[in-house]
């Protein structure tokens, strides 16, 4: 079935033809010339639609995956899926991944299929994906073929399961959670009969290994529309984060995703918070980063001299980080005025920006452990605003020191 009638993009951004970028046109015209079957199919065709360029291709054939490796030989190829049917092919400095047609049978873990079986036609091939919008093909001239009414879901904006939901959430509980990424990603609502099966099935969650919960909850947590979501589905939320919702209505304000986690965790101590990120696989950095963003948080302060030091020995980036966190909850923390006032004077807080140096302590005869020993006590009366970070009068200081 093609679909001809302009009335069905009203609210759809793009019109047929759609645009076949070239890369894929170059695939398809190969797989095509040899009598094979091919199409552009899933994220890559909704977000076109959508008016949204660039994501990976991902493409559907009726070859199978030992004719796609003689076909595509003169390019650089990846074969880490050619038992469930795909080979990656790497053309015009992307890979694009072509899939036999398949139709999953059932899974026992939840997340693999235990057999894959590959079938004759990309109709039988739309109906074992997860959701109607990412069912949309288009062929090599531009044609969408939509056997699941995936374009008036997208006319709707709503994320529906194929069949019967809870079967599709059986064979890959992931699905579960990329149910709730594309609603926030997409702003769009996820059907009833959906969101019932998701949270009838939300325990098949545990099945999976946390790397896979992790980076779909990271692209959920990047998007918006967030507050309604952990207001409509805690329960199966928790099951990915242990999150308290006092501040949830605040979370969309922070750009920066340290931020996001934090308000989602701010109920937790610095060592909880490393606890439940690094039990998520976040990199050491951004885990350390969290937590000192937590400690930094619960500081108060007027002081001049307290503020250095927080300068020193957190970086303005966390600082800065912090102040945003504080104003937007609310809290009575680093006093915003002041802290702006001494940013912008970009005063010394550490060695590096004494304006005196090791190699300066050596040429006035000093040696060894007292450098380092002088040259944190001028850090101080600098910081304690006691002397100037000039030259001559951090010399006539150390003159004074020793
Ligand atoms: N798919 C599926 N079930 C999954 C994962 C993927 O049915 N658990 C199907 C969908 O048709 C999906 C396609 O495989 O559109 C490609 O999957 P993927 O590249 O992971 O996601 P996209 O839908 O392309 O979206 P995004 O790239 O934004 O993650």
């Amino acid at each position: 079935m093609t679909i001809n009638d302009v009335s069905c993009y009203n609210e759809i951004s793009m019109m047929p033809p759609y645009p076949i970028p070239k890369a894929a046109a170059i695939l398809m015209t190969l797989l095509e010339d040899k009598g094979f079957e091919a199409y552009i199919i899933g994220g890559f065709v909704r977000d076109l639609l959508l008016g949204r360029f660039g994501g990976d291709i991902d493409m559907a054939t009726n070859a199978s995956t030992q004719q796609m490796i003689e076909l595509f030989k003169d390019y650089p190829l990846s074969k880490i899926g050619e038992k469930l049917g795909t080979i990656g092919v790497k053309i015009m400095d992307q890979w694009i991944e072509i899939t036999t047609y398949r139709s999953e049978g059932t899974s026992s873990n939840y997340r693999h299929p235990d057999e894959v079986r590959f079938i004759g036609s990309l109709k039988d091939d739309v109906f074992r994906r997860d959701f109607t919008i990412n069912a949309l093909a288009i062929n090599i001239y531009g044609d969408l073929i939509d056997y699941t009414d995936g374009c008036i879901d997208l006319k709707k904006r709503q994320i529906k399961a194929i069949g019967h939901p809870e079967d599709r959430f059986q064979e890959d509980a992931l699905r579960i959670l990329r149910a709730l990424r594309f609603s926030v990603q997409l702003g769009f609502t996820i059907e009833d009969k959906t969101s019932l099966a998701m949270i009838k099935s939300q325990d098949l969650i545990k099945t999976l290994p946390i790397e896979r919960i992790s980076v779909e909850f990271d692209k959920l947590i990047q998007s918006q529309h967030l507050e309604p979501l952990f207001k409509n589905y805690p329960e199966l939320l928790k099951i990915c984060i242990d999150f308290d919702p006092t501040h949830i209505q605040h979370i969309e304000q922070f750009s920066d995703k340290g931020l996001r986690y934090l308000c989602l965790l701010n109920h937790m101590n610095a060592e909880k918070i490393q606890n439940q990120l690094t039990h998520l696989k976040h990199p050491k950095s951004f885990v350390l980063k969290v937590s000192l963003l937590k400690i930094l948080s619960e500081i108060k302060t007027q002081d001049r001299y307290t503020m250095k030091t927080l300068l020193g020995g957190y970086g303005k980036e966390l600082v800065l980080l912090v102040l945003e966190y504080q104003k937007t909850l609310g809290m009575d923390g680093i006093d915003p005025l002041l802290m702006t006032e001494l940013i912008k004077e970009d005063p010394c807080v550490s060695l590096k920006d004494l304006a005196i140096n090791g190699d300066d302590l050596l040429k006035m005869d000093h040696q060894g452990k007292t450098i380092k020993v002088i040259l944190n006590q001028l850090l101080e009366l600098v910081m304690k605003d006691e002397i100037k970070n000039d030259k001559a009068s951090l010399s006539q200081a150390v003159s004074r020191l020793s």
